[in-house]
């Protein structure tokens, strides 16, 4: 930053160091200045705009009026580094290092296995820290809502809920929720194997450090005497673009405010930052009135209660508990109907920072308060250098009409809520009811009655999401001024509400007739919350609303969720050393939770390095007519623009064009990179170049258009047995019918991140890599450079998440950044912005499965017909083998004798999708259970009935010819079955649905036959490089990479187990092309396999060649032992190898053995769903996963629970949005939703089930990604739950659920008054905003 003469000093502290910064740049937020300034790299960049967690720190203040100091979490990504005078920072390595001493928060997530990939875990533990500073004994509810803004990716947030949980008072070992009973008595949870003797104890907690707050650093003393000064200035920050003023009393402000109209008032920054950031926003100067004593404060008078502009809104939550314990119920319906929804709004970093002002003088489209506020008849107090007035915060401010605005010059003093009176009824109703999310649609409503009567005398009603702004129906209230709150009332208002709010059909953000249909829904909602409330008043003359309609009144309550997780205990006679069997943490925990973990970006910056942002095509189809780049080239700090010109080896590899040449094919094609000093500049420099396309037909986007122009990447696949034509004539009946999956976003924490470094001699180039295929990385480089790959290394250490996303497009990425390197002869940072990311990199592939099925009437499935599309995108990537793996999957766990499945890879001009988690797999068993459940439909039996008659019940061969045992299989079905006392609960659903007319619970059983590895013997081929040094430590060098799934920990104990040595002295560094080449990928469940079997035969080669030292010595030491094969000239180094599965795939002849085994496994699932909103809560999950030998439990049930979580969140609530032309719209976690703490089940079950594999190593089996099609059970659940409504409403027993589950299509599927009620368009008359693309 370069120093001004009219810029102060900007002084804070971090982590107990004082910061004094001479040239603040207001442009400057805290992430960057942490990062890349203080070069404190702990706290992680995820998403740049308040949404995911990763960079959450927290800030102290002290509060001169009331001396007291305010601790709280806080994105660093939107706080701006001027707000911080004053303030105490404190980052995960001020909490605890491994140089000094850990902290017991960041010493118990580790221990509680709560990191895998650990690029989520800082932020964890600052949000877990900061709570304890303020509540060393929190309550469950307490830790799960500060989880509430960190998202992981990994976890499934089990464990790290539960490292919290290890601070609450309430915390048990046990977790058997209200059963009396604990989960550690063995005889309570006898398995099927009763001889097994079962554990549950993934930690020890008797060995965690108490947590003592007397130990935590003191507040700064000089900020306490800075912020007592009574001679404070004005503070002025003068960046390289931008003014900021802090102005040091209230006259000042309003000085300041007269001066600078335009001048945003910046308080949390999280609507202005945002702007900034995403919305092109520029403001010259910025008036920054945080910590001013005026703003802050709450007036209780007796007709209702004044709030303060500046509170956060946290702080405006305590103030309205506090009203709300204070004051009777009748009197607090707006401030109860705010808290509801602040407890959603999004987490708690974002409530800490955001203030009431902020959030009211935004008016934003989609304000969760300003609704409720509005209905509540709330007043706004404003104050300029003229003096004071008061606006009414109603419809026309909302809707921004000028007249009812604040004058530029204005600024908010504070908010007056008023108390509700007697005959007064205010509410809130948000969709989604879950946290972190904006509302995709919300409501304020308030109605007041004639005194003692049911006659309107005012109504209001406000809908957020609907419009540009929130909209009032304000027609609709006048009109029914008067009218008795009868039904008759409440169907007029509907037609009311419908004929004036219109959404028109194409409208931003989709979803139209689901909107419509809420928009009445919620009405529906609070005339039944108003019957009732009119009924508990008067009870002899307003009647209760039916038992039946009561549960339609209540959200789904946020609980902490609860389970327990079961393996196998170590057989007692293995040696205490040997570490096979046991849940050993991740190795690489500790300094996850610290922040010392080194991703690629957090490498010290190397001399001369610069900064890559590209510049992607706009166009699916288009001819690059032109491209401009000299405006960019004259931009301070721009190095140079690199185009396909600049390759000079092959800019097409295999398929993948590395830069656009001539055509683009896609939206999200790289076309140009702009190399500048800094990310800032090159990424405003790419804003201006200019691209001039001329479209090229046919743009084809989803799986119909391809099919349409015959548009495919490669043949078809298929696989056949028995005569299906044939079969189809004997069968009792036949069903066809198609289903919809939908495509996922791996949404990795870490973005794809690079870090090539030219060498000075013989073309030589090193790359740090987040790649699950560094030798992909170096041929891809090598083939671009046109170099041999000796010359490119390819280095990996750890990557932050990968899920296949970082298969393949870490190469083509890869060569993006080594041409630029190339070019400019300078290192080269390139690190994908996430919105970039999600753009470019594409994810999982859409599926369309259409299908025929002959089935007889006792539910016996004779034959199935089966076609399969997916959209493969623009390129071939991964497409072949996810159609090979959806092709050979296909049959999930069922036995049909006549079965034919034939699959194809569209392409189309979509970024071309990959290998994700699964490879197919989640996709084509959607269409498996969707045809099975569509079987016991037609025959009134139960989807498990079904299952259990065509599943495989013994020896067998597949449909392809492998010959495999099912008996996992059915042990997992049996017990999951039993131990989740299905049929039980179904009958108690079933109960429950018959006394509930708007919610309905749901439960669903999923078996499951996975396949793991390759196809190809030599893609699992492996090897690894073991040195033994003279001191007796070892360095591990194998082909695999660490991304999360805890690979490194799992080696570490195999090289223990086989040289006999404690995990301790082995150390494993990083996996590199130059220690172990041609190394196939990490993927497809295979890692641990494979890897293990090179390490363990290292390991053997070595311990033979010991063997005579040992001999000679049998009470020797490891050291002595080392010591003397070196001085006897043993080789104390080798390479081990492991030649891979003998596995083939003849698609000719359509058999083969293409896998070396099989995983199995079931699930059930219990979800409740409100008909009225769509709205799904998971109450139960039990997952029985066939596990083999687990060599470490603690990460196989990591890769479960976690494989769980994102399955269920690619079945339920993550939906990709691309508009017609091929645009994706989500490109954020504000509107791509992956699970959030809240989301997963209640009551949470795992259990690793024996079996026996012998031809993997220890008889262990890979268990990477079969746990994501168990998220299926929750799609299924749902699906079961809709069923019940659908038949108590009397609607078409046969229906399409198409995936994701989301509230919008569940809430369309349960069809009833509202749904009837609506407007639809057809679909002929209007573009939709987004389309569907499988
Ligand atoms: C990740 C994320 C998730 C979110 N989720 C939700 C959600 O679920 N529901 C929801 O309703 N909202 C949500 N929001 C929006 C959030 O509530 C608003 O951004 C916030 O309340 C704005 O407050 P602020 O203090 O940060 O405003 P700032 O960004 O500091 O300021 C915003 C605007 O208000 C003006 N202003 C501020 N104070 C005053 C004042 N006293 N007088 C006059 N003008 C003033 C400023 O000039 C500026 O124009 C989310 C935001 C983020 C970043
Ligand atoms: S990076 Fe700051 S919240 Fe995501
Ligand atoms: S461990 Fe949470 S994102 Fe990887």
């Amino acid at each position: 930053m370069m120093s001004s003469p009219n810029s102060d000093e900007l002084i804070f502290f971090v982590n107990g160091k004082k910061v004094t910064e001479k040239s603040a740049d207001p442009e400057v937020n805290l992430l960057f200045y942490l990062r890349r300034v203080l070069h404190l790299t702990g706290t992680k960049y995820g998403c740049g705009g308040g949404g995911c967690g990763a960079c959450t720190v927290m800030v102290s203040r002290y509060d001169p009026k009331n001396k007291k100091i305010r601790h709280y979490p806080v994105t660093a990504c939107l706080v701006p580094i001027c707000s911080l005078h004053g303030a105490a920072v404190t980052t995960a390595e001020g909490v605890g290092s491994i140089k000094t001493r850990i902290h017991p928060v960041q010493e118990r997530l580790a221990k509680c296995h709560g990191t895998q990939c650990g690029f989520c875990s800082p932020g964890m533990v600052m949000s877990i820290y900061t709570l304890l500073r303020n509540y060393p004994e929190p309550t469950s509810e307490q830790i799960t809502d500060a989880l509430g803004g960190n998202l992981c990716r990994c976890t499934g947030y089990r464990p790290i809920v539960e490292s919290g949980k290890t601070f609450s008072v309430e915390s048990t070992v046990c977790g058997m929720k209200g059963s009396g009973k604990c989960c550690m008595d063995q005889e309570e949870k006898s398995f099927a194997n009763k001889q097994e003797k079962m554990c549950t104890k993934l930690y020890n907690e008797d060995e965690f450090q108490p947590l003592d707050p007397s130990q935590e650093p003191i507040f700064p003393p000089e900020l306490i005497r800075m912020a007592e000064d009574p001679h404070k200035k004005r503070l002025t920050f003068q960046g390289e673009r931008t003014t900021w003023i802090t102005p040091v009393t209230f006259n000042d402000l309003l000085e300041l405010k007269a001066n600078y109209p335009k001048a945003p008032l910046v308080m949390g920054n999280t609507t202005v930052g945002r702007d900034i950031k995403f919305g092109n926003v520029f403001h010259p100067v910025f008036v920054s009135p945080l910590g001013l004593p005026e703003l802050y404060f709450v007036d209780s008078i007796d007709n209702g209660v004044t709030i303060g502009a500046g509170y956060s809104l946290a702080q405006l939550s305590d103030a309205l508990h506090f009203i709300v314990s204070e004051q009777p119920n009748a009197k607090t319906q707006t401030h109860r109907a705010l808290l509801k929804h602040l407890k959603t709004l999004a987490g708690a970093q974002i409530r800490n920072m955001a203030t009431l002002g902020g959030h009211v003088v935004s008016r934003l489209n989609y304000s969760d308060l300003n609704p409720i506020l509005a209905a509540g008849d709330a007043i706004i107090n404003l104050i300029s250098k003229e003096g004071e007035r008061q606006i009414p915060l109603d419809g026309h401010f909302l809707e921004r009409s000028p007249e009812a605005s604040l004058k530029s010059e204005e600024i908010m003093l504070s908010v007056y809520i008023p108390y509700s009176t007697q005959w007064h009824f205010i509410s809130g109703q948000r969709m989604p009811q879950s946290q972190n999310a904006f509302a995709s649609i919300n409501a304020g409503m308030s109605v007041r009655f004639e005194d003692g009567t049911d006659t309107i005398k005012d109504l209001k009603i406000f809908y957020g999401s609907v419009g540009p702004t929130v909209i009032s129906a304000n027609e609709t209230c006048k009109r029914l001024i008067g009218r008795q709150w009868d039904d008759q009332m409440l169907s007029d208002a509907c037609h009311l509400v419908l004929d004036e709010i219109h959404i028109p059909p194409d409208a931003e953000g989709g979803m139209v007739e689901y909107k419509r249909t809420l928009l009445i829904s919620l009405l529906f909602k609070f005339y039944l919350k108003v019957r009732r409330g009119l009924h508990k008043m008067d009870p002899q003359k307003f009647p209760d609303i039916s038992e039946k309609f009561v549960s339609a009144l209540e959200n789904f309550p946020i609980e902490t969720p609860q389970g327990v997780q079961m393996f196998q205990c170590v057989d007692p006679h293995q040696p205490p050393q040997d570490p096979i069997g046991h849940p050993i943490m991740h190795q690489s925990a500790i300094k996850h939770a610290t922040g010392e973990a080194v991703y690629v970006d957090d490498m010290p910056p190397i001399a001369q390095e610069l900064f890559l942002a590209v510049v992607t095509s706009t166009r699916a189809h288009a001819k690059i007519t032109s491209i401009d780049v000299s405006e960019a080239l004259a931009l301070p700090g721009v190095v140079d623009v690199i185009t396909a010109d600049d390759v000079p080896g092959d800019n097409n590899y295999h398929g993948e064009v590395l830069y656009a040449q001539n055509e683009v094919i896609c939206v999200g094609q790289i076309i140009c990179a702009v190399a500048a000093d800094t990310y800032a500049h090159a990424k405003n420099a790419a804003k201006t170049v200019k691209i001039a396309y001329e479209d090229i037909e046919p743009k084809i986007i989803t799986i119909e258009e391809a099919l349409e122009h015959n548009s495919f990447l490669f043949t078809d696949k298929q696989i056949e047995q028995g005569n299906v034509e044939q079969a189809f004539k004997y069968v009792d009946q036949i069903i066809e019918g198609e289903v919809h999956v939908e495509g996922q976003e791996h949404f990795y924490m870490e973005t794809q991140s690079i870090l090539a470094i030219p060498k000075e001699e013989d073309k030589e180039m090193v790359l740090h890599v987040g790649t699950q295929h560094p030798t992909n990385v170096q041929e891809f480089v090598a083939a671009a450079l046109n170099v041999p790959s000796n010359r490119i290394a390819c280095h990996m250490k750890r990557t932050g998440g990968a899920f296949g996303g970082k298969a393949t497009k870490p190469s083509l990425l890869g060569a993006v950044g080594a041409v630029a390197a190339h070019k400019t002869g300078r290192p080269i940072r390139f690190v994908l912005e996430r919105g970039d990311d999600m753009l470019i990199t594409a994810g999982r592939h859409p599926l369309l499965g259409k299908y025929k099925i002959g089935f007889m009437n006792n539910g016996v499935i004779k034959a199935a017909d089966l076609e399969l599309y997916i959209n493969g995108g623009c390129t071939p990537d991964e497409s072949e083998t996810v159609i090979d793996f959806i092709v050979l999957r296909s049959e999930n766990a069922y036995h049909i004798p006549n079965y034919r499945c034939r699959g194809s890879a569209c392409r189309t001009n979509l970024p071309s999708n990959t290998a994700f988690r699964g490879f197919g797999f989640p996709q084509v068993s959607v269409v498996v259970e969707t045809y099975i459940t569509a079987v016991a439909s037609q025959l009134d039996l139960l989807p498990e009935e079904v299952k259990e008659i065509n599943m495989y019940k013994r020896i067998s061969r597949t449909a392809y010819k492998e010959i495999f045992n099912p008996e996992p299989l059915r042990r997992c079905w049996k017990e999951c079955l039993e131990k989740s006392s299905f049929y039980a609960r179904k009958r108690d659903a079933e109960e429950f649905n018959k006394n509930n007319y708007w919610k309905k619970r749901g439960l669903a059983v999923v078996p499951m036959k996975f396949t793991v590895a390759m196809l190809k013997t030599y893609y699992n081929q492996a090897a690894a490089l073991v040195h033994i040094y003279t001191d007796g430590s070892v360095l591990l060098t194998h082909g695999g990479c660490e991304i999360g799934q805890g690979l490194y920990t799992k080696m570490a104990q195999v090289a223990s187990r086989e040289l006999n040595i404690p995990m301790s002295y082995i150390h494993l560094s990083e996996t590199s092309t130059v220690t172990v080449p041609n190394a196939t990928f990490t993927a497809a469940s295979m890692g641990a396999d494979i890897f293990g079997r090179a390490v363990q035969n290292a390991c053997q080669i070595l311990r033979d060649r010991l063997q005579p030292v040992i001999r000679k010595n049998p009470k020797g030491t490891w050291e002595d032992w080392i010591t003397t094969a070196y001085e006897e000239s043993i080789n104390l180094s080798t390479t081990g190898y492991f030649k891979g599965y003998q596995t083939y795939m003849d698609w000719e002849k359509e058999e083969g053995n293409p896998y070396p085994y099989f995983v199995y496994g079931a699930s059930c699932s219990e979800v409740e769903v409100d008909c009225l909103t769509g709205a799904h809560k998971l109450l139960r999950t039990d997952i029985f996963m066939d596990a083999a030998f687990s060599i470490n439990p603690a990460l196989d049930i990591g890769q479960v629970e976690g494989a769980f979580t994102q399955g269920m969140g690619f079945y339920t609530t993550e939906e990709l949005k691309y508009s017609p032309e091929g645009v994706l719209y989500s490109r954020s976690p504000d509107d791509y939703k992956i699970p959030t703490v809240t989301q997963i089940p209640e009551e949470f079950y795992v259990t690793l089930v024996r079996s026996r594999n012998p031809i993997a190593i220890y008889s262990s089996k890979g268990l990477g990604e079969a746990g994501m099609f168990m998220g299926s059970s929750v799609f299924f659940a749902i699906r079961d739950a809709v069923t019940a409504a659908r038949r108590e409403r009397g609607l078409a027993k046969s229906f399409t659920l198409n995936s994701p589950a989301t509230a919008e299509s569940i809430r369309m599927a349960c069809g009833d008054q509202f749904t009837d009620m609506i407007p639809r368009d057809d679909p002929s008359t209007f573009t939709p905003w987004s389309i569907r693309v499988s």
